[in-house]
C-alpha cells in the first residue's frame, strides 16, 4: 500500500502542495496593505502585480518542492532497500513448431539495469536476422553450456517448420567428440515421429473419423513405450486419448511385450485394472468367464517375475489377486 503511494509520489506531492497552498493562501494572503507595496502599486502597477502573482505561485510551488524531496527521500532510503519485487508471470512459451518466423528464445528478459526480477518479464528472443551471426556460450566446464544452451537451442532451430520440407532448417555440424551429433540425430528422429503422428491423425480425422479415438489411444501407448515426451505427443495428436478400459488393455499388452521385470509387474497390475474397468463399462460380468480368463492370464504373468520386493509391492498395492 505504502509502496503504491510512493510510486505515485509526484501525484501525491501535487495534492499535498495544493492543499497546503490553499491553506496558506487564506492564512497568509499577499500583504496588499503594506505601505511599501502600496507605494510600489502607485509607482509601478506591473511590478506590484508581478510580486503579487509570484507570491501566490510560491505558496504552491514551495510546498510541492518540499513534499517532493521528502517523499523521494522516503522512497530512496526507507523503502527501496526492503522492497521485494515478485517476479511476474511470463507470457506463454512460443512452441518452436508453432512459430511463424524463425527465432531463438534464449532466456527471460527482466530489468536490464537492476538485479531484480521484473513484474512484467518477457522472453529474450533472438530474431532470424540475429541468427546469421555467431553465438558464443561461455562458462566453466560442467556449468551447463551443452545441457542448457546447445541442446535446447538446437531443438528450437530444428523444430522450426520441421514438417515443411522446403522451409525447415538444414545444417552441418562439425564437432570433435561426436555426442552432439548423436543428440541432434535423436532430436530429428523425435520430430519425424511427431510429424508421423500429426499426419496419421490428420488422415484418420479426414477418412475414418469414428476411429480417431482408438488411434489416439494406440498413439498414446506406443509413444509412452518409445519414451516420447507426453506433452509433445499430445500436442501432435491434438489431445488426450480417452482413459477407458480399451486404453488400459492396450497399455497392459504393450507393457507385457517389453519382457522387462518391472514392466511385467506393472502389466499384471494393469490387467487387473482393466478387468475392473471393463466390468464397470459393461464389457463382461464380474463373475463371468471373461473375468475368470483375465484373472488366469494375470496369474500366468506372475510366475515370470522373480519375487523382487518392488515387483511384489506393485502387485500388492494394486490388489492383484492372481496368486489364488
Ligand atoms: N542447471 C543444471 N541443473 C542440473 N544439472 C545440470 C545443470 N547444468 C548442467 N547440468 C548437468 O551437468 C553436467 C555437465 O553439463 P554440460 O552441459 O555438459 O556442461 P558444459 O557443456 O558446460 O561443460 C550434465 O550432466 C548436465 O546434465
Ligand atoms: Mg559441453
Amino acid at each position: 500500500m505504502i509502496q503504491r503511494f510512493l510510486h505515485a509520489r509526484n501525484f501525491l506531492a501535487c495534492i499535498l502542495a495544493a492543499a497546503t497552498g490553499m491553506a496558506l493562501y487564506f492564512r497568509a494572503p499577499f500583504p496588499d496593505t503594506n505601505l511599501f507595496l502600496h507605494v510600489m502599486a502607485i509607482r509601478s502597477a506591473s511590478a506590484f502585480l508581478f510580486f503579487k502573482y509570484s507570491y501566490t505561485l510560491f505558496l504552491y510551488t514551495t510546498p510541492y518542492i518540499v513534499y517532493s524531496v521528502l517523499l523521494s527521500g522516503i522512497y530512496i532510503f526507507a523503502l527501496k532497500t526492503t522492497r521485494k519485487v515478485r517476479a511476474g508471470k511470463l507470457p506463454l512459451y512460443p512452441g518452436p513448431a508453432q512459430r511463424a518466423n524463425l527465432s531463438l528464445v534464449v532466456g527471460e528478459l527482466h530489468h536490464q539495469c537492476k538485479q531484480i526480477p521484473s513484474e512484467t518479464p518477457h522472453w529474450l528472443v533472438i530474431p532470424e536476422r540475429g541468427l546469421f551471426t555467431g553465438i558464443a556460450i561461455v562458462g566453466a566446464v560442467g556449468s551447463g553450456k551443452t545441457a542448457a544452451c546447445m541442446y535446447p537451442f538446437a531443438e528450437q532451430i530444428l523444430a522450426y517448420k520441421a514438417t515443411d520440407k522446403d522451409r525447415r532448417i538444414g545444417g552441418l555440424i562439425l564437432e570433435v567428440k561426436g555426442d552432439f551429433c548423436e543428440k541432434v540425430r535423436e532430436i530429428l528422429k523425435r520430430h519425424d515421429r511427431l510429424q508421423a503422428i500429426r499426419a496419421a491423425m490428420q488422415e484418420c480425422r479426414r477418412n475414418l473419423p469414428n476411429l480417431v479415438e482408438r488411434l489416439m489411444q494406440q498413439i498414446e501407448v506406443r509413444s509412452a513405450m518409445a519414451g516420447l515426451n507426453p506433452d509433445k505427443m499430445i500436442a501432435a495428436s491434438g489431445g488426450r486419448a480417452r482413459h477407458d478400459a480399451g486404453l488400459l488393455r492396450l497399455m497392459a499388452r504393450g507393457l507385457e511385450e517389453a519382457k522387462d521385470e518391472e514392466k511385467l509387474a506393472v502389466a499384471a497390475a494393469m490387467w487387473n485394472e482393466f478387468r475392473i474397468q471393463a466390468v464397470r463399462e459393461g464389457w463382461f460380468a464380474e463373475n463371468g468367464v471373461e473375468a475368470a480368463a483375465m484373472s488366469h492370464h494375470t496369474s500366468t504373468i506372475v510366475p515370470m517375475l522373480s519375487a523382487t520386493p518392488a515387483a511384489r509391492w506393485r502387485i500388492d498395492s494394486t490388489e492383484v489377486s492372481c496368486q489364488r
